[in-house]
């Protein structure tokens, strides 16, 4: 595991945009595996100057987001479906058929997860998987005690990640209960991953993603058995390292 030490987010979010533009330069039909949340928005930003300035272009990248809340509609504002479109998406030409998402308002989610697992597959799986972290150590919506054996999958969310992510939405009641997520087997089957953490509300989850044993009850633990993670951190989050 690589260890990036960073000043504050601007430069974390520069560091990791420049490993995944060098990527998309020297494989221009990549498949990024791409995250939500607040972390990886300053990837994105950089990712959409890059291109504007530079070029770079998405017509033929593809991506497989992480995960999707149960219920919501694509166009709700609050779906991960709507944050990718206005986050990244539309500022860049790539193509919205290459743009993958699990479908939270799918009739059948059991079918959906089967589908979506088998997605991943046909496009080769994937060459570069961008992570945030829960506070509780989630990646994607893997919660405590998921088996590191588990591909694409329903989970019922953690109340303290429903909380966390309660500032998204007007009240705690709106936040969904489940969602679909990749498993950790299929997050673990990407050629390169790259880890991002910011900000003191990290720093006890990144103390303890390096200094703890491998255990299902910390989710990204499982990352330790990757051979190919960069963590890129800023100095908020490295307080206790
Ligand atoms: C969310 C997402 C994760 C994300 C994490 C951290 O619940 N499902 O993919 O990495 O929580 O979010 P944030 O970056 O906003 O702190």
């Amino acid at each position: 595991m690589k260890l990036i030490r960073t000043e504050n987010y601007a430069e974390m979010s520069l560091e990791a945009g420049k490993i995944i533009v060098d990527k998309i330069r020297t494989n221009p039909s990549l498949t990024l595996g791409l995250a939500t949340g607040s972390t990886p928005k300053g990837v994105y930003d950089y990712l959409i100057q890059d291109h504007e300035e530079n070029g770079t272009t998405y017509k033929q990248v593809k991506s497989v987001n992480l995960d999707e809340y149960i219920g919501l509609s694509v166009e709700d504002p609050n779906s991960y479906h709507y944050f990718m479109n206005q986050t990244l998406f539309k500022h860049l030409d790539i193509n919205d058929n290459q743009t993958h998402i699990p479908n939270g308002a799918a009739s059948d989610l059991e079918q959906e997860c089967l589908r979506y697992e088998q997605l991943i597959k046909e496009l080769g799986g994937i060459d570069l998987q961008l992570l945030g972290i829960g506070q509780n150590g989630h990646i994607g919506f893997n919660e405590p005690g998921t088996p590191f054996t588990s591909t694409t999958h329903i989970v019922t969310l953690a109340q303290n990640t429903r909380e966390a992510n309660s500032r998204f939405f007007n009240s705690l009641d709106e936040v969904p209960t489940h969602a679909i997520t990749m498993g950790i087997a299929s997050i673990l089957k990407s050629n390169e991953i790259l880890l991002l953490v910011s900000g003191e509300r990290k720093a006890e989850a990144l103390y303890k993603f390096v200094n703890r044993e491998i255990s299902e009850e910390f989710p990204a633990s499982a990352l330790k058995y990757h051979s190919n993670v960069t963590v890129i951190a800023d100095r908020d989050a490295l307080k206790y390292i």
